[in-house]
């Protein structure tokens, strides 16, 4: 058997010390609470279910959906873009349902990249990004995201034959792993970028609901421009906890649309129409789960960094998303930090490198863990300061 090269350039998966070591600690029975996974620990609310168990049990949704998906969950993600940011989308040629974002992000790559092309990522950054460009052939050039920048790439020191490589920009504000956040007026400074250089913007914006103190975060494309270089992933993951049923969205610009269109239709089927259906309720009903979701979530946050600030971890409050970046302390590498926290006190973290050569120094606490939880671990972050 031969594997293709390419699998070859794909590099090591960075959790796979810290994922062993936690898989054995748990096999010898210790408890380790963790602060690793970005995933919503609250239910998908009932409303959305009790409309998918309907769907489900109707044999029309039995059969193969269209790759397209429903012209009704178009409509209604265009509607909700129009209500939520004011942006208006054609429903048939600029809404593009998805598989959860991560699908439609991977496959963006075949669109744009080619052997010898450039994919601007930004880092620290969701790995998939850079893995598919690797995957397509191309490379990444890594943007750094420094803190004194606000976790906002500087544009204009990209060299310019990277510039004259590159075909795609990924930008993800409210960003993982930061929790930082982008203003409009960076999001028209990114699609000038797009439109001056002929390339791709692409932004990752799952987040977007997920926002504290009352600060609503925009879309790339309330930017004056953005829609003619750009489309922006959204998903139904975060926003109404439905990270398991996997569906999202790609919306913008018509022909990278359409382009993504062209390779999935000749990958998969869709998604699954009894969740299609799911996705109108939650697009179309009441929205008062977000801002209980986020009051929650909001109450973990400031537990959470008033601990980190007691312990001298030092971490900026986010605004936005349910990740805490916060800088391990001096002489510590975040992997060094993070397989003390693990064997020292029993808490798992994710290790900043794990995001990008810049996301060393610092480890991500992420809030999607049940209040129980969350409190024992924070009761032992400080019994173990107390200790050491
Ligand atoms: C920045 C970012 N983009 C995309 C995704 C994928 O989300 P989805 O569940 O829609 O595939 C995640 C998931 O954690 C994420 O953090």
């Amino acid at each position: 058997m031969h594997l293709a090269t390419r699998l070859d350039k794909l590099p090591p998966y960075l959790f796979v010390d810290i994922t062993k070591r936690i898989a054995e600690l748990r096999a010898r029975g210790e408890d380790i609470i963790s602060f690793a996974i970005g995933d919503p620990d609250l239910p998908t609310p009932s409303h959305i279910i009790e409309y998918m168990c309907q769907a489900a049990h109707d044999p029309v949704n039995h059969r193969y959906p269209e790759t397209k998906g429903l012209p009704e969950l178009h409509q209604a993600i265009a509607d909700w873009y129009e209500k939520r940011f004011g942006v208006m989308l054609n429903p048939d040629k600029e809404v593009l349902p998805l598989i959860g974002s991560k699908e439609g992000i991977g496959h963006t790559a075949l669109c744009f990249i080619e052997p010898g092309d450039i994919a601007l990522v930004t880092d620290p950054s969701y790995p998939v990004y850079s893995m598919s460009t690797i995957l397509a052939g191309g490379e990444a050039y890594f943007m750094p995201l420094k803190e004194d920048h606000d976790f906002l790439p500087d544009l204009d020191i990209i060299p310019d034959k990277v510039i004259s490589k590159a075909k795609l920009m990924w930008l993800n504000y409210p960003n993982n792993p930061t929790g930082a956040t982008a203003s409009l007026d960076f999001f028209e400074q990114a699609a000038h970028f797009g439109q001056e250089h002929d390339l791709a913007v692409c932004h990752d914006a799952p987040y977007t609901e997920v926002f504290f103190d009352g600060h609503k975060p925009p879309s790339f494309l309330q930017a004056p421009g953005a829609k003619e270089v750009g489309v922006e992933f959204h998903s139904l993951s975060k926003t109404y906890h439905m990270s398991g049923w996997r569906i999202g969205m790609a919306v913008g610009n018509a022909e990278m649309v359409d382009a993504l269109f062209r390779v999935k239709s000749n990958l998969d089927s869709g998604i699954p129409q009894a969740i299609q259906r799911a996705a109108i309720e939650a697009l179309h009903g009441s929205q008062d789960c977000i801002t209980e979701h986020n009051a929650i979530l909001q109450r973990r946050r400031d537990k959470m960094i008033k601990v980190l600030n007691e312990i001298g971890l030092k971490a900026r409050i986010p605004e936005a998303a349910f990740y805490i970046w916060a800088k391990v302390p001096p002489g510590y590498t975040s992997m060094d930090f993070t397989k003390k926290l693990l064997d020292e006190a029993g808490i798992a973290v994710t290790p900043g490198i794990g995001y990008g050569r810049e996301g060393e120094g610092y480890i991500r606490l992420s809030l999607t863990l049940s209040d129980d939880r969350l409190n024992q671990g924070i009761n032992r972050l400080s019994a173990w300061h107390r200790s050491v």
